[in-house]
């Protein structure tokens, strides 16, 4: 039996926008990052086009450069509890940063969410790039970008643990015998590591997923061995098909090197579409956004990921300056490519500066020649799925309107979910509760001479 691939999608709410000006557009609510009228519209429309998940990204340091996204906007784990209510059949997957919070509470919040939404949540696990966050986390320092890793594959091992506490039929609630739970079925996590010590059990029931899904933001080489040993799905950021194709092989083989399938972790590059019904009228929002760039927008945004580095100091039109490591302990896939790009077309500051703030990608154009890039990529394995991010005003309402029934014409998306749960959506599998696996592995063993003396006797 074969089963036909299909092309998932989610769709990021990021209130007023990614960019330093988007917000100044007409069209954009100012206060977007933090209306909830808003964001359940947003979820309204990305369900109205059978998308798998909302994505919800964050961070945790903010000062006067910081994009005005980032100054004012929800906390993950509140608005995505939210969404979840208003909301039927969409996943909900929210960022949460293993370098400043505890395993317990977060294992917790994200067994919650799914509860609450019947199986919908997931996790975009990130180790935080900006120095800043220790500041706020009562830390003296920033762990390193290698060691930032290193505390993330343990606390994935605890959360993970943490979220098999208990057994799927653990909670027996017979009033009669007066039994609330099994305590066979209830277990210990005795976690002793290098960086946590956790004694569990968690203090919720498995959730209909077992484990809500595990999205993982980081293409370093560290970040690539994380994602494939621990994640359901990769959120990356690629420029072209080519280097999507080497990403896409890449993750893929590091997962069958740690004993897994390659259909075990999905690919989502993150895409901003512009559509327009003639790619003229494409090609005016795109170019109504690129214009409210100012320059020194444009440099403090490139500077974010290079933990604020000042680029104002060096001159705009001359080849993007020699800084060094700058930037290795930040956001180091992102700055590593920025620098590459810049020596390989030998572009200058401003160039750079510029191209960061507003890409202009191949998903700009109609919808047809959007859903040819698309298919392109999906059927190029260069993408399972991709994250889409809206650049311009109503980018998300003209995708589901325009793009997603030419998808579905071309039988490469889906017309009607096909599960309640993310995972199910996703086509990934529930993971089995060790401890239960552990015992029916154990009774197996067991039955296997039984059932061979069975048959002796009976002979
Ligand atoms: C596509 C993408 C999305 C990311 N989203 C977030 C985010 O929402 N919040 C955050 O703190 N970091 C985010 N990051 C940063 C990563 O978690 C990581 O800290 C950073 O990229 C450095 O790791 P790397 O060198 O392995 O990429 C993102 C990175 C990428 C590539």
């Amino acid at each position: 039996m074969t089963t036909t691939r299909k092309l998932k999608l989610g769709a990021m709410i990021h209130g007023v926008g990614s960019s330093m000006s988007a917000w100044r557009h007409p069209e954009i609510p100012s206060d977007a990052s933090i209306s909830i009228h808003f964001y359940r519209e947003q979820a309204k429309k990305a369900e109205e086009g059978k998308f798998d998940l909302l994505f919800i990204a964050d961070g945790l340091f903010i000062n006067e450069k910081s994009i005005p996204h980032f100054l004012n906007r929800f906390e993950p784990v509140t608005i995505l509890s939210a969404l979840g209510i208003g909301t039927s059949n969409i996943g909900v997957v929210g960022t949460l940063s293993t370098s400043y919070s505890e395993p317990y509470t977060v294992a917790r919040q994200f067994a919650s969410i799914d509860h609450i939404t019947g199986g919908r949540a997931g996790w975009n696990v990130v180790t935080s790039p900006l120095e800043g966050s220790a500041l706020n986390y009562s830390r003296k320092e920033h762990p390193a970008h290698s060691v930032r890793y290193e505390i993330a594959e343990e606390y994935l091992d605890v959360v993970k643990g943490l979220w098999d506490s208990w057994e799927d039929d653990a909670f027996v609630r017979n009033k009669e015998t007066g039994v609330f739970f099994d305590l066979t079925k209830m277990h210990q996590l005795n976690h002793e590591g290098e960086h946590f010590s956790v004694q569990g059990p968690l203090n919720i029931s498995r959730s209909k997923q077992g484990h809500p899904v595990i999205f993982q933001a980081g293409s370093s080489d560290s970040g690539r061995t994380l994602a494939a040993k621990t994640a359901d799905a990769v959120f990356t950021n690629s420029e072209s098909i080519e280097e999507a194709q080497r990403f896409y092989r890449d993750l893929k083989s590091r997962a069958v090197s740690y004993g897994r399938k390659p259909e075990d972790i999905l690919i989502f590059p993150g895409i901003s579409p512009v559509v327009g019904i003639t790619a003229e009228e494409a090609e005016r929002k795109y170019q109504e956004i690129a214009d409210l760039v100012r320059i020194e927008d444009a440099l403090l945004y490139l500077g974010r990921f290079f933990d604020h580095f000042d680029f104002s100091v060096f001159p705009l039109d001359e080849p993007f300056p020699d800084i060094g490591e700058t930037g290795s302990n930040s956001f180091r896939s992102t700055t590593d490519k920025i620098k590459q790009r810049a020596r390989e077309q030998g572009l200058s500051l401003r160039q750079i500066a510029l191209q960061t703030a507003t890409p202009r990608t191949g998903f700009i154009g109609t919808p047809q020649q959007v859903a040819d890039r698309i298919e392109e990529w999906f059927e190029g394995e260069a993408a399972d799925g991709f994250i889409i991010a809206s650049s311009v005003p109503n980018s998300l309402r003209d995708f589901v309107d325009l793009v997603v029934p030419v998808l579905q014409e071309r039988g490469i998306f889906r017309n009607e979910y096909e599960d309640d749960t993310l995972r199910g959506n996703l086509g990934l599998s529930k993971p089995e509760n060790r401890y239960t696996a552990e015992r029916n592995q154990t009774n197996d063993d067991q039955m296997e001479p039984l059932s061979k003396d069975r048959t002796v006797s009976a002979s």
